[in-house]
Order: structure tokens, then sequence, then C-alpha cells
């Protein structure tokens, strides 16, 4: 168990649907915030958000900082550091929430495209992880959280650069956990199904109804997150049948591939929507 009471920690992706959950659950705890998205208006409306809720009255405007960042680029990983220094005097936690998704033809996909996916949901978090691990060997404690998802052990069909680049963030975290087993640094991939936020497209909405996708509301599925960051769980997915899926997957990939053909064929007409 782990206690989260005064724990610093850099939340990238705070701005999205489950970032902003993951903020609002992780402040009553006493937790302290770097909050880092790409737009200062939307960062801003977060904290005004925060501090007109009772709920987090008094310790909001200590508890946070807003870091406008792209953690695409070196200079925007310095920035979050920097930050996270000067005003908490450094961090013990890194959650990795930033993702961008398409539901298309990977043949229609831009190269472009598909490497902004890469090096936001993959590159990215590697590199920040590089960066904030020397500090927290030198602290003797840390801890880093990957969110992935479902689709990161299930190949989908129609989001397959998505798809593959949560493969990788699921073995980037494997291989590292593994690689900092004798450190005192825990880390844990933590992969919801699907949930409803603006990281679906309409799209995406009118296909998982077709074929009766579940979807999580954000609020439920930060509540899981931060339940299994306190269980310091290695791999979480979360869901139900979804995580005995993955299972199915990762032994009988074929039986898969039969099963999902019909539900691949409905969502392809969705994909023409996008
Ligand atoms: N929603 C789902 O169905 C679902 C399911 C399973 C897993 N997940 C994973 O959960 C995480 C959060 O997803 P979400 O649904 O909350 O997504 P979302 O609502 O679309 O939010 C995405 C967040 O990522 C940030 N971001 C994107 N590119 C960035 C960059 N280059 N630099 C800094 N920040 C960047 C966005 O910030 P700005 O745009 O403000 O910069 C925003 O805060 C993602 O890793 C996603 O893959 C989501």
């Amino acid at each position: 168990m782990m206690t989260l009471n005064n724990q610093r920690i850099i939340l990238t992706g705070a701005t999205g649907g489950i970032g902003i959950e993951l903020a609002k659950q992780l402040l009553p705890y006493g937790c302290k915030l770097g909050l880092v998205g790409r737009s200062m208006e939307k960062l801003e409306q977060l904290s005004s958000e925060l501090n007109a809720d009772d709920a987090f009255n008094g310790y909001s405007n200590d508890h946070i900082t807003l870091i406008t960042a792209d953690i695409t680029t070196s200079e925007g990983r310095h920035q979050i550091v920097d930050e996270m220094e000067a005003r908490f005097n450094g961090y013990d936690m890194l959650i990795n929430a930033a993702g961008i998704m398409d539901f298309t033809s990977f043949l229609e996909q831009t190269d472009d495209r598909i490497e902004a996916v890469f090096k936001t949901n993959v590159i990215a978090p590697m590199q920040l992880c590089k960066k904030v691990i020397p500090y927290m060997l030198a602290q003797n404690k840390g801890h880093i959280v990957n969110v992935g998802s479902i689709f990161g052990s299930i190949g989908f069909a129609w989001f397959t650069s998505y798809s593959s680049s949560k493969f990788a963030l699921r073995g980037f975290s494997q291989s590292l956990r593994r690689e900092l087993a004798e450190t005192p640094i825990k880390i844990s991939y933590i992969a919801p199904r699907a949930v409803k936020t603006s990281l679906n497209s309409s799209a995406v909405y009118n296909m998982a109804e077709e074929v009766k996708m579940n979807m999580d509301m954000p609020d439920v599925v930060a509540k899981q997150i931060v339940y299994s960051i306190i269980k310091k769980h290695k791999e979480k997915y979360l869901g139900f049948p979804e995580s005995l899926f993955v299972r199915i997957n990762a032994v009988l990939p074929g039986l898969v591939d039969m099963a999902t053909r019909s539900q691949n064929k409905s969502a392809k007409k969705y994909v023409q929507q996008d």
C-alpha cells in the first residue's frame, strides 16, 4: 500500500477527460500536482474549476501548478521538471496520461500522423521516464504510472497506429519494471477499456453503440487508476470481460481474429464518417 499524502505528482494529460478526474481525485489526498497540458486556457479552466469547488477549498491553490508544455519536445520536458523543482522542490510520481488517437484506415493515415501518435503515446513517455528516474533514484523513491489501454493488448482494426503505440507502451513498462526491479522505483501500467472522453470522435461513439463496445465514465476510470496506484499494481486491466479478452488474445489470437471479424466489418462504415 502506498500513501498518497504529500506526494508530488507530475500529471500529463491533465486537461483531458481522464486527467481532469484524476486531478480532482488526487487533490483530496493532499497530493501536490503539476498539471501538464499544451493549452494554458484549458489548464486555467481546470484550475478555476478546482478552486471554485468547495471540496478542494483551502488547498487547491497551494497544491497545484500549471505547466504548459508539449511533452514531445525536449524543451517541454525540461520545463516540466524545472517547474516541479521550483514549485514543489521535486517530484515523487509521474503519471503519463497524455495521449492521442485516430479511428481511421491505416492506409489513409499520413506518415506525419503515425509519427505523432508514436511520439506522444510512446516516445515522450519514455523520454519523460528517462528524465525523472535519475532524480527518483537519488531520492531512493519514486513511482511511474503509464496509462495504457485494453487496445495495447488486443490489436484493434481501424485503430492500428493507436493500438500498436499502446502495445509499445506496455512493452516499455514491463521491460523497465524488470530493469529497475532491484531499485525502489515502481513502474505501473494501467489499461482502461474505452472511456467517454473527447479522445473518441462521434464516429467512435456511433461505432461503439452498434458493436456494443463498453464505455466507462472518466470519473469511474480515474477512481480505478487511483486505487491501482495506492495498491501499487504492476499491470492492471480495467473492466470485465475486456480483462479476460486480454488473456484469451494472448494465448489464442487466431480465435480472436475470427470472433472480431464481423465487428470489424461493421466498424468500417463508421471509419468513413471520420
Ligand atoms: N478515452 C478512452 O477511450 C481511453 C481508453 C483507454 C485508454 N485511454 C488513455 O488514457 C489517457 C487519457 O485519455 P483521455 O481520454 O483523457 O484523452 P483526452 O480527453 O483526449 O485528453 C488527452 C490529453 O493529452 C494531452 N496531450 C496530447 N498531446 C500532448 C502533447 N504533445 N503534449 C502534452 N499534452 C498532450 C491533452 O492536452 P492538450 O490537448 O490540452 O494539450 C489532454 O490533456 C490517454 O493515454 C489514452 O490513450 C483513453
